[in-house]
């Protein structure tokens, strides 16, 4: 009786051993351009913390800036078999390649903060980068209605570049048009460095340049612009909004030498993004997407969170409260 027993309560817990272990977590593949700057270390950690907590694994690469790595490091989580792949794409367009090569292996992917153009991505988990334009342009001409604008923005190969500068334009361009505002400075960058900044603000004071207010397309960039400034004891008497909420670019709001920055909620951003990962994975159509942009080639269904402006009067109020950011980082 007992060896009858174990011959059928033995194949029994292997077929129950094998169905539940046939559900072995969700791998996400997640694509990043560069983890140099402050906020790309903060979403790198969240995406590894969430994934945890969602009882997925993250998978992540670092691309350094390089499109041409960042498609091999694409293929090698192809072949890995990821479920779902996270991009944030070193190039706008270059990035679509990624795009095929994850769907010929039936991979759907993710477009992260930055959108993937002319592709058939699937999903895109962002902020609305025309309104943080518009946030910061709105802010600075609300107090310098009339003078000189420099604008400085990060580089063509990143989609939010060109969102942002949209932003700043649909603010300036009725002062422009009156004649109030001009725009003394107009530029990409390469990257979205410090010294990329520094350089175009010091050879515009260099040669005689004046200027009331610097829009620039983050934090970094707004840190080298301040750097120039200084050389001229400029800073403080010029107006600049920065973006990214960076303990550096709070520290110069407290010291009243940058005016504002836009404080982006990475943390919901990243659980948007993995838990729409984990949800696609498991078949489902993530119900977190709340409306669609079009990149050039079709409708992507999205999720676009609200930012809001840091000033030296709420930052307790946001990314303290918030904990973005924690009162001792800031003394
Ligand atoms: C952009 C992003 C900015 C900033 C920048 C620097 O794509 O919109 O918030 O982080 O990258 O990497």
């Amino acid at each position: 009786m007992k060896r009858n027993y174990f011959l059928f309560v033995i194949p029994f817990l292997f077929v129950i051993t094998l169905f539940t272990g046939c559900h072995s977590k969700t791998k996400i593949g997640i694509l990043m351009d560069n983890t140099s700057l402050e906020r790309w270390k903060k979403d790198r950690e969240l995406f590894e913390k969430t994934a945890k907590d969602l009882k997925a694994e993250a998978i992540i690469k670092v691309a350094d800036s390089k499109p041409d790595v960042q498609l091999k490091q694409a293929e090698e989580l192809i072949n890995s078999g990821v479920d779902v792949l996270v991009v944030i794409p070193c190039d706008l367009v270059k990035s679509g390649e990624i795009v095929k090569k994850a769907h010929a292996a039936n991979i759907p992917v993710i477009s992260y903060d930055r959108l993937i153009k002319n592709s058939n991505v699937d999903y895109y988990v962002s902020t609305d980068n025309i309104n943080i334009g518009e946030l910061q342009a709105d802010y600075l001409s609300k107090i310098s209605p009339v003078g000189n604008y420099a604008l400085i923005t990060g580089p063509t190969t990143d989609n939010n570049a060109f969102l942002l500068h949209l932003g700043w334009l649909n603010v300036l361009q009725p002062l422009i048009d009156r004649g109030d505002i001009k725009v003394v400075i107009d530029d990409f960058t390469d990257f979205w460095l410090p010294d990329e900044s520094y350089q175009i603000m010091k050879k515009f004071l260099d040669g005689g340049g004046t200027v009331d207010a610097i829009l620039a397309g983050n934090d970094a960039l707004a840190t080298g612009a301040i750097m120039a400034l200084k050389e001229y004891n400029l800073d403080g008497k010029v107006l600049v909004a920065g973006q990214d909420a960076d303990v550096n670019a709070i520290r110069n709001i407290v010291a009243g030498v940058q005016t504002i920055t836009i404080y982006k909620p990475i943390e919901s951003l990243v659980y948007a993004t993995i838990n729409a990962a984990v949800k696609i994975a498991d078949g489902k159509a993530p119900s977190n997407m709340n409306i669609t942009v079009f990149n050039g080639k079709k409708l992507v269904p999205a999720i676009l969170l609200k930012s809001q402006v840091v000033n030296r009067q709420n930052i307790k109020m946001t990314v303290v409260s918030e904990g973005f950011i924690t009162e001792k980082e800031l003394n």
